[in-house]
């Protein structure tokens, strides 16, 4: 199974990727974890490019090419060999964040980049993705926990930037049958209660 885990900086995916691990591993199934962008030696250079401070020269054009590379190495070197040995791949961010940061934060063309999605990850989709909302003052609560210096290139964006990439989650949770949409707000175990049950639910009707 391949599942992913989406949402504005700070709604809890690592927090949430970690404990479905856990979970998962308890059921002795075999898991493999990954994190967008990043995941194999080429892919991780691409994320120092991406997330790094000093390139604020970047246009949108090159952003959103430059994610989709290295999706399309991880897709091919490492989700598709681990779903074949038929282990769970969970992902933090997958090209749902593409359409939702490059496509409604930044306003690049949603059929262009669907378009990209096909050639990136083709038939590669998640069955299930777990959309943790949050709405953007409790990210900005947990983002002034963090010192700036911590913050990547993207992580330093505005609120308007990330008002427009949550609209961006709630169109694709509209559109995308695999979507769950999950209210960040709850505390960590209840969230995480709902994502079990879920799975199971997935599961028992495979
Ligand atoms: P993300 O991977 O989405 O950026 P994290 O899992 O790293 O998010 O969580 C961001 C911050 O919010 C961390 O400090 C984490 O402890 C805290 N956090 C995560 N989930 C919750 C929750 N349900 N309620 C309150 N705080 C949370
Ligand atoms: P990361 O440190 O992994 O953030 P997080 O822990 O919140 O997932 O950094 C990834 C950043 O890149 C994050 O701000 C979201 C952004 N991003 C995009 O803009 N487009 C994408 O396709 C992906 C995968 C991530």
């Amino acid at each position: 199974m391949f599942i992913s885990f989406e949402g504005i900086d700070f709604c809890g995916k690592s927090t949430q990727v970690e404990l479905l691990r856990d979970y998962l591993l308890e059921q002795k199934k075999i898991v493999h974890l990954i994190r967008e962008p990043g995941g194999t030696e080429i892919s991780e250079k691409i994320r120092e490019i991406l997330l790094d401070k000093k390139n604020n020269a970047m246009v949108m054009e090159t952003e959103l090419f430059l994610f989709s590379a290295s999706r399309a190495q991880l897709v091919r070197e490492v989700i598709r060999p681990y779903l074949q040995k038929g282990y769970y791949v969970i992902s933090d961010r997958f090209h749902d964040s593409s359409t939702a940061y490059q496509g409604f934060g930044r306003g690049l063309s949603v059929d262009a980049i669907i378009k990209i999605h096909n050639l990136a990850i083709g038939e590669t989709l998640p069955d299930i993705t777990f959309f943790i909302d949050i709405p953007n003052e409790v990210a900005i609560e947990r983002k002034l926990k963090k010192s700036h210096s911590d913050l990547d290139r993207i992580e330093v964006s505005d609120n308007t930037f990330y008002e427009r990439v949550r609209e961006g989650y709630l169109y694709l949770s509209k559109q995308e049958k695999r979507f769950r949409v999950i209210d960040g707000r709850q505390s960590i175990e209840n969230i995480n209660k709902q994502i079990i049950d879920e799975i199971k639910s997935l599961e028992s009707n495979k």
